[in-house]
């Protein structure tokens, strides 16, 4: 996918350690079709150099506003007039210091000052020691950046590169890049609640044993993505499964279908969309052996009593705010055979708005998929692609039937 095709990015950096992500971020915004012109204040290029962000970015690195190379001499207007938008990773405590009091001593800050704020936005990732995160005059920076319009994306946590541990670390590449991504997305779900489950169930036998299935999650990550990337307020209820959590997203995780169960049971009062992709187990083991089963000897299999989940979907579908259209629920349906009349059948069934049909051996462990969306009206095909892109497609169709 090329989600950044024909956009024109400025990556700025300011002096940091965690300028050596920026390479890698700079890498992936022109694998997703970006063009990226970097540009480095002087501290930068003691951390990084210019040849490298040359290299990954395909184009000559700005660094001072004296580039006798702009005919004009006025890069910091060439450039920032030209630009989609302007993300300064890393951005210094002493760099976010300097824009707040709107200083343009050099190229980065005086492009940061002379854009065009209604057109060019100003995203910021900040990279600092935790001291210096959390002391009041960084926090208060930060606050008046957003209230100039600036779009502070935030900071990671973990070991620092000083030794100490705790936030203040930039981003990883690719979270700066997803919130790049979701930052050029229409904003159909701004404010919306959404909650989404995702991924197979585990259901115990005994200690070391369980039922389970070859749900992946990947198709319920991605709607749990795109939504947020809608602008909405995402949680996700997420199985056992290795998968990264999306960027932004709140996410529970469970093992077992009661588990899920319980973990939804907020949707009820608190979600606007209710998105079910989970594959949740029909049955559980009516009594979990409390220790591990062990073969006898005798040659006898050991007999297993099933007792029925409750219907996670089916329960959140007859709460009180689904029926008055305060909550939109939609369910999947993984099918083998006669889709369209199945997915209609479970529709009704699960007494959902919009039920999403796919075929399960095609799509279980898959990067792509093909939906077949049925409501009361009838159905509509989003044809095979990937997992992202038809996820980006069904969140356009919840949000056209929200009230
Ligand atoms: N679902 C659920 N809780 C369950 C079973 C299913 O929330 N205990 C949800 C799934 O997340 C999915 C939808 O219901 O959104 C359809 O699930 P599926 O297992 O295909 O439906 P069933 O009613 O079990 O029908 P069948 O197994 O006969 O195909």
């Amino acid at each position: 996918m090329n989600d950044l095709a024909n956009k024109r990015i400025i990556l700025g950096l300011s002096g940091g350690i965690a300028c050596y992500k920026a390479a890698e971020l700079c890498r992936a915004m022109v694998k997703e079709g970006a063009t990226v012109q970097v540009v480095m204040t002087e501290a930068a290029a003691q951390f990084i150099t210019p040849v490298t962000m040359q290299a990954l970015s395909g184009q000559a690195v700005y660094s001072s506003q004296w580039d006798a190379r702009e005919p004009n001499n006025m890069a910091h207007i060439n450039l920032s007039r030209e630009a989609d938008a302007l993300l300064v990773a890393p951005a210094s405590a002493d760099f976010m210091a300097k824009l707040i009091h709107g200083r343009a001593d050099e190229l980065l800050s005086l492009m940061c000052l002379a854009r065009p704020i209604e057109r060019v936005p100003l995203l910021l990732a900040p990279a600092m020691n935790r001291e210096m995160w959390s002391h009041p005059a960084t926090q208060r920076n930060i606050l008046q950046l957003r209230a100039d319009g600036a779009h502070v994306l935030g900071v990671g946590q973990g070991e620092q590169a000083c030794g100490e541990t705790g936030d203040g670390r930039m981003l990883e590449p690719e979270e700066i890049l997803q919130d790049v991504v979701a930052y050029f997305k229409p904003q159909s779900l701004r404010g919306r609640r959404v909650w989404v489950t995702a991924g197979p169930t585990f259901e115990a036998i005994d200690p070391v044993r369980g039922i389970t299935n070859l749900s992946s999650g990947k198709m319920g990550f991605a709607i749990a993505r795109a939504a947020r990337e809608a602008g909405a307020d995402v949680t996700l209820v997420a199985g056992p499964v290795s998968l990264t959590t999306p960027r932004g997203v709140h996410r529970i995780n469970v093992r077992s279908a009661l588990d899920m169960h319980q973990a939804v049971q907020p949707a009820l009062t608190q979600a606007d969309v209710f998105v079910a992709t989970a594959a949740v187990a029909d049955w559980r083991v009516a009594q979990m052996a409390e220790q591990k089963i062990k073969k006898d000897g005798s040659g006898q299999v050991p007999s297993l009593a099933f007792t029925e989940n409750p219907d996670i979907l089916a329960g959140v579908a007859a709460s009180e705010r689904a029926r008055s259209g305060a909550l939109f629920c939609v369910g999947f349906a993984a099918e083998s055979h006669d889709l369209l009349r199945h997915a209609h059948e479970k529709r009704q069934r699960k007494g959902v708005p919009l039920l999403v049909g796919n075929i399960g051996p095609a799509t279980f462990g898959q990067d792509d998929n093909a939906l077949l969306l049925v409501d009361a009206q009838g159905h509509m095909e989003l044809p095979r692609a990937d997992k992202l892109s038809l996820a980006r497609q069904l969140m356009v169709q919840i949000a056209q039937r929200l009230r």
